[in-house]
C-alpha cells in the first residue's frame, strides 16, 4: 500500500489533517466566477474545448501547471537584479552556475521552453529509422520525433495503465523489454532511451531512483545514452524520497545529484521545473553539445538567453535551488493527495496512487456509456467548466493524432486531468473542486459526447472545436440549477 506521500505531513490533534502549507501568501489576484449561463455560452464558443476559453471566463484554472506556479519572493527579488545585455550577461551565468551546482553536468544550452529542447535533441539525434524506446510519451516529445522520421517505443511496467493501482512508481520502465526492444531493432538505431520524470501522461507517476540505475546498467552494456526530461523532476524527488525506502535518508539534493549522474542529458521545461518560464539542456557530452549548439541561434537566439528574458532567467536559477527543498516541493503532492482521497470517499474514480501534477479523474469510468470515440475526456472537461467554473484538461483520445488513413488512434487512457499549480490554490478552494466533481459524478448519466467540428492535423486537441452530440449541456444546465438553485 502507498503511503500517498504524507509522511512529513503535520499531525492535527483534532479530526483528521490536513496539508498545511509551508509558505505565507502576500500577493493575491481577484477571481471571478461567472453565472452558469455566461459559462455556458464560453464553452459554447470555445468549441467545447477548455484550451480555447478565455481565462476571464474561469474560476479555477487548473488546465496545467505549467508557466502559472506562484513564485517566491526570493524569485521575485532576483528578477529586479537581472543583467540585461545579448550576449554574456552575468544572469546567464548565474543560471549556468545553478544548472552545474544541481545537475552536476558543465554544459548547459538555454532554450525558450520544454519542447525547444525537445526540437533540438529530435534534429540533433534523431533521424529516419530511428527508435527511441521510453517510459512513455508526452504530447510534444513524441511529435518532435515523428518530425524527425524517427519512431517512439513505449515501454512502462503493467501497472502504468492500472487507473486504480498501489504501485508507487508506475513510471518506472520494464527492463526486460526494454531489452528485447534494444535486440530487435539494435543498439545503432536507438539515439538515446528517454526517460521522464513524473510521467505526465499516465497521471504524473514517478520513477524510482532503483529503476534508472536498471535502465543506466543496460545502456552501458549496449553503449546507448540516456536523456533524462526533468520537467516533472521536483514531484518525482518528493516521490522518491517518501516512497523508495533506500532513499529516506538521503536529501533531495543527494538524490538530485545521483540522477544526473545515471543521465546523459537532462532537459526540462523551466515553466514546470523552477516555477518560472524558459527551459534548458545539461550535458557533460561535447560531441553533442557542439551539434546542438548550431541550432540555438537559429531556432531560440543567442547561447546566453536562448529566447527566455533576462528575468525568467533569474527567476529560474533560484526555483532550482528551491526545489532542492522539500518544504518547498511538497505543496503540490500533499494538496493532489488530499484532493485523490477526497473524491475517493465519494466514489469517484482517479488514478491511484495520487502522482504529482495534478488530480486526474478516469473518464472512461466516470462516462462508462460513451464510446472512446465520443471523447469521454473532453466530454467531462466541458461538463466540468459548465457546472463549476473550473477549467481542466483532456488527456485521451481526443490528444492523440489520427493515423495515416484517418482512422483514430484510441488513447490508452480516458483522462481529465486537473493540474495544481504550486501554491496558487487555497484548499478551500480544492473542496470546491471536490464538491462540484461529486455532485457531477452523481448526474454523470446526464453527460453525453462530443463531435469534431474543426479538426486539426497535429496536436489537434489545442486548435481543434467540437459540438456536443445532443442537447446534454442544456440538460445539465436544468438540473445544475434545480439543485444549487441562486447560487453560482
Ligand atoms: N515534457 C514534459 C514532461 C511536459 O510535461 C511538458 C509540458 C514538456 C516536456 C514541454 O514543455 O510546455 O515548456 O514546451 N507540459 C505542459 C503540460 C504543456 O501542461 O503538461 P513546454
Amino acid at each position: 500500500m502507498v503511503e500517498n506521500s504524507r509522511s512529513r505531513q503535520i499531525k492535527f490533534h483534532f479530526g483528521d489533517s490536513v496539508p498545511l502549507e509551508m509558505h505565507k501568501v502576500r500577493i493575491v489576484q481577484k477571481l471571478s466566477l461567472p453565472p452558469v449561463e455566461d459559462r455556458f455560452k464560453a464553452i459554447s464558443e470555445a468549441g467545447n474545448n477548455t484550451f480555447l476559453l478565455n481565462n476571464r471566463d474561469v474560476f479555477l484554472d487548473m488546465l496545467t501547471d505549467s508557466g502559472v506556479n506562484a513564485m517566491s519572493d526570493r524569485q521575485l527579488a532576483a528578477m529586479m537584479v537581472a543583467d540585461d545585455s545579448y550576449a554574456g550577461s552575468e544572469t546567464f551565468c548565474r543560471l549556468e552556475k545553478k544548472t552545474r551546482e544541481i545537475f552536476n553536468k558543465k554544459l548547459f544550452l538555454p532554450t525558450h521552453q520544454g519542447r525547444a529542447c525537445e526540437n533540438i535533441l529530435a534534429r540533433t539525434l534523431v533521424n529516419a529509422g530511428s527508435v527511441v524506446p521510453m517510459n512513455y510519451h508526452f504530447t510534444t516529445t513524441k511529435a518532435h520525433i515523428v518530425e524527425n522520421g524517427g519512431t517512439v517505443e513505449e515501454v512502462y511496467i503493467d501497472e502504468a495503465l492500472e487507473v486504480d493501482s498501489n504501485h508507487p512508481f508506475k513510471g518506472n520502465m520494464d527492463l526486460e523489454k526494454l531489452k528485447n526492444i534494444i535486440k530487435i531493432n539494435g543498439a545503432e538505431k536507438i539515439p538515446f532511451i528517454r526517460i521522464e520524470a513524473g510521467t505526465n501522461l499516465i497521471g504524473g507517476q514517478p520513477v524510482s531512483l532503483a529503476n534508472m540505475r536498471g535502465v543506466r546498467k543496460l545502456c552501458d552494456q549496449y553503449g546507448i545514452m540516456i536523456v533524462f526530461d526533468a520537467s516533472l523532476l521536483a514531484d518525482n524527488l518528493y516521490f522518491i524520497k517518501t516512497r523508495e525506502k533506500e532513499c529516506q535518508e538521503m536529501s533531495i539534493r543527494e538524490i538530485t545529484q545521483e540522477i544526473s549522474n545515471l543521465t546523459d542529458i537532462i532537459y526540462f521545461s523551466a515553466r514546470k521545473l523552477g516555477n518560472a518560464r524558459g527551459g534548458g539542456i545539461c550535458t557533460n557530452n561535447e560531441q553533442v553539445y557542439l551539434q546542438m549548439r548550431e541550432l540555438l541561434p537559429l531556432y531560440e537566439g543567442f547561447l546566453t538567453y536562448g529566447g527566455m528574458s533576462v528575468r525568467e532567467m533569474e527567476a529560474i536559477a533560484v526555483g532550482l535551488d528551491e526545489t532542492m527543498d522539500e518544504d518547498m516541493i511538497n505543496q503540490g503532492p500533499q494538496f493532489i493527495a488530499f484532493m485523490v482521497e477526497e473524491l475517493q470517499k465519494k466514489g469517484v474514480p482517479v488514478v491511484t496512487p495520487a502522482g504529482g501534477l495534478g488530480c486526474h479523474i478516469d473518464a472512461m469510468r466516470f462516462l462508462d456509456h460513451l464510446a472512446q470515440t465520443e471523447y469521454p475526456a473532453g466530454s467531462l472537461a466541458a461538463a466540468l467548466y459548465l457546472v463549476s467554473g473550473i477549467r481542466g484538461m483532456e488527456r485521451g483520445t481526443l490528444s492523440e493524432q489520427r493515423d495515416e488513413a484517418g482512422n483514430e488512434t484510441l488513447s490508452n487512457m480516458e483522462l481529465l486531468r486537473l493540474a495544481m499549480p504550486r501554491r496558487v490554490f487555497t484548499l478551500s478552494q480544492v473542496k470546491y473542486a471536490i464538491d462540484r466533481i461529486g455532485w457531477l459524478y452523481e448526474n454523470r448519466q446526464l453527460i453525453g459526447g462530443l463531435s469534431f467540428t474543426e479538426e486539426p492535423r497535429v496536436l489537434r486537441f489545442f486548435f481543434g472545436k467540437l459540438q456536443t452530440r445532443s442537447d446534454w449541456q442544456l440538460k445539465l444546465i436544468d438540473k445544475f440549477k434545480n439543485d444549487f438553485g441562486d447560487s453560482l
